[in-house]
């Protein structure tokens, strides 16, 4: 159980990483969370900075996801083998929950930032990232929703909703392991969770769209 806590502690450091937040620091010395939709992530950092820098953090917080479960795949393993002196026969079966319990961490680590007092962003292009590494088909399907209700609607929070709403009815589709299953569903709940106050201006017709001016209160 000691791996799992390690293992865990990891994917939520790299989900705390506050690449927007920094974003803001470094390239116009502000607080990204008093700003639009006081988001960390990509969409906020696309109206308070621009294109490039909202490029630049999209990217990297799509690779925090990926980069916790390509960690958590071979870190669990590793160090299981430390403590045998031959090899398991059996693949070991703890070793998908880890995965997946890891999975949520770099979800939480994102919107719930240690460097940030437990602020942060909506977790979705971090849970591209995850779903990208842990069934690439289900990333991918995701992702494509994601590109057509933006192309038609222009507003991200309800692209990155259905995205997500997407994820969860592929991951019934495909075979996967039951713990990839429940991290999709348990994942995908939390996105759309974290995007309550955007749902509040889509039913109120205030959601700003691409390109538009910022809501003012997240
Ligand atoms: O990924 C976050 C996006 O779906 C919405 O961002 O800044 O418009 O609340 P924002």
């Amino acid at each position: 159980w000691i791996a799992s806590v390690i293992g865990l502690a990891i994917a939520y450091l790299f989900g705390s990483t506050p690449t927007g937040y920094l974003a803001g620091k470094l390239l116009r010395g502000i607080d990204i969370r008093e700003h639009g939709s006081r988001s960390i992530g990509a969409t906020n950092v696309l109206r308070t900075l621009g294109k490039w820098p909202a490029l630049v953090v999209l990217v990297i917080d799509v690779l925090k996801g990926a980069g916790a479960i390509v960690f958590a795949r071979w870190f669990y393993p590793w160090l299981d083998a430390l403590g045998n002196d031959t090899p398991p026969l059996e693949p070991q079966t703890w070793v998908p929950w880890a995965v997946c319990l890891a999975g949520l961490a770099v979800l939480l680590g994102h919107s719930r930032s240690i460097w940030l007092n437990f602020t942060g962003g909506k977790s979705a292009a971090t849970g591209l990232g995850v779903l990208l590494a842990m069934s690439w088909p289900v990333g991918l399907g995701a992702a494509t929703v994601f590109a057509i209700a933006l192309a038609i609607s222009r507003i991200v929070s309800l692209s990155s909703m259905l995205a997500a709403l997407t994820a969860i009815v592929l991951i019934f589709g495909l075979e996967q392991p039951l713990p990839y299953r429940l991290l999709v569903i348990a994942g995908g709940i939390y996105v759309i969770a974290r995007h309550r106050a955007n749902i509040q201006r889509l039913l109120a017709g205030t959601e700003p769209r691409l390109g538009q001016t910022s809501p003012e209160s997240s």
